[in-house]
Parts: C-alpha cells; sequence; structure tokens
C-alpha cells in the first residue's frame, strides 16, 4: 500500500459517526459534481443521486426502509446518497446500456474520492429494502436504486487490520 496515492491509503468504510457533524448544501453539491464529472460509456452518464442529509425529512423516510443491519450504522453519518441508475430501456426490460452499473459504480467511486479530500469518509450498502426505496423516493420504473452511501466524519479509529484483500498474483494475471 504504501506507494498509492494519499487518498486511496487513507480511505475505508467506517461504520460509526460523529452524529454532530453537518454537511453543508454547497459540500452536498461539491460531492454530486465529482459524480457527475465520472467517465461513461459513451458519455452515457446513466446516473442520477437522490441526497438525504441527516435532519432531512428525506432521511427520516429513508431510514426506516434501510435494514436493520444498516439501520444501526447508516443513520448518524451526516448524509445518505441513493445511487440510481438507468438500467432499462423505458417500457422495456432491455438493458439500457451494458455498462450502466459499471458507470454508476465509478462516478460513485469519484465522489467517494472526492469526500476524502473534503475530510469525509463514506460507506457504501445495499442492505435496505430496494423497492421500498424506489416507491417511497417516487424512482421511475427503468431506473434502479442500487446502492446507498453514507457519507460523514467517522467516530472511531481507522481499523489498524482486518481490512484485507486476494494477494496480487490473484489479481494480476501476468
Ligand atoms: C456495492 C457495495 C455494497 C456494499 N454493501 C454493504 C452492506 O450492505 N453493508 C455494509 O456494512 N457494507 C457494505 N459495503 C462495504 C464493504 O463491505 C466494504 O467496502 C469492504 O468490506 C471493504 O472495506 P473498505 O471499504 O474499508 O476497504 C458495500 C460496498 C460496496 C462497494
Amino acid at each position: 500500500m504504501t506507494d498509492l496515492a494519499q487518498t486511496l491509503r487513507d480511505r475505508w468504510s467506517p461504520t460509526a459517526w460523529d452524529g454532530e457533524h453537518v454537511l453543508q448544501p454547497i459540500d452536498v453539491e461539491r460531492l454530486v459534481e465529482a459524480a457527475r464529472w465520472s467517465p461513461s460509456a459513451g458519455n452515457s452518464q446513466p446516473w442520477t443521486f437522490i441526497t438525504a442529509p441527516r435532519g432531512d425529512t428525506l432521511h427520516e423516510r429513508l431510514v426506516p426502509l434501510l435494514a436493520p443491519s444498516a439501520r444501526r450504522w447508516a443513520p448518524d453519518a451526516s448524509l445518505l446518497v441513493v445511487n440510481v441508475c438507468h438500467r432499462y430501456v423505458e417500457g422495456t426490460d432491455w438493458d439500457s446500456s451494458e455498462f450502466a452499473e459499471y458507470d454508476l459504480g465509478q462516478s460513485v467511486a469519484h465522489m467517494t474520492l472526492q469526500a476524502m479530500s473534503m475530510g469525509l469518509f463514506s460507506r457504501q450498502f445495499r442492505a435496505f429494502d430496494r423497492e421500498a426505496v424506489e416507491r417511497e423516493l417516487g424512482v421511475p420504473e427503468h431506473w434502479v436504486a442500487m446502492t446507498i452511501t453514507a457519507i460523514g466524519r467517522p467516530a472511531q479509529e481507522p481499523p489498524l487490520e482486518g481490512r484485507v484483500r486476494r494477494p496480487l498474483d490473484d489479481v494480476w494475471w501476468r
């Protein structure tokens, strides 16, 4: 890890948050801007983001739809971002782009790294009732609420151990 960019070295996904920390609207906009400038296949930009700052009514509507495992920690984060992907062609069940999820994931990665540059950490998660979230937030039929990102200031120390990865030779066929 030592030769990686500092942002990548420092990144980890917290599960305990400073519940007093508040994000300003301009900071939320900056995060979405980072995602907006991410590359995508044919510049298709098959994404949209729904931001729910802690204390907002949208946040209150979202929290009950989280799975119990995420409800234990995600609500304390300063911001929940629902990451929505334009997966299907309108009126059909055909994929609108074979790269839609790939592109969304990359844009979320950009948001995550922008957050790091603002002193914020993120944890992405899938532990929520997808259909209920889509219904509650009015996500159109051909769009999919793929993941949620919790963003804020951690209220725990970075893990010194326990973050493991497959060996380099396993992920690098050379
Ligand atoms: C698509 C995706 C879904 C995830 N879902 C969950 C989840 O439901 N619950 C959770 O606690 N963490 C979830 N995570 C976080 C991962 O567990 C975490 O990123 C991984 O263990 C690596 O740890 P690190 O981010 O600290 O390096 C998810 C991450 C991604 C990218």
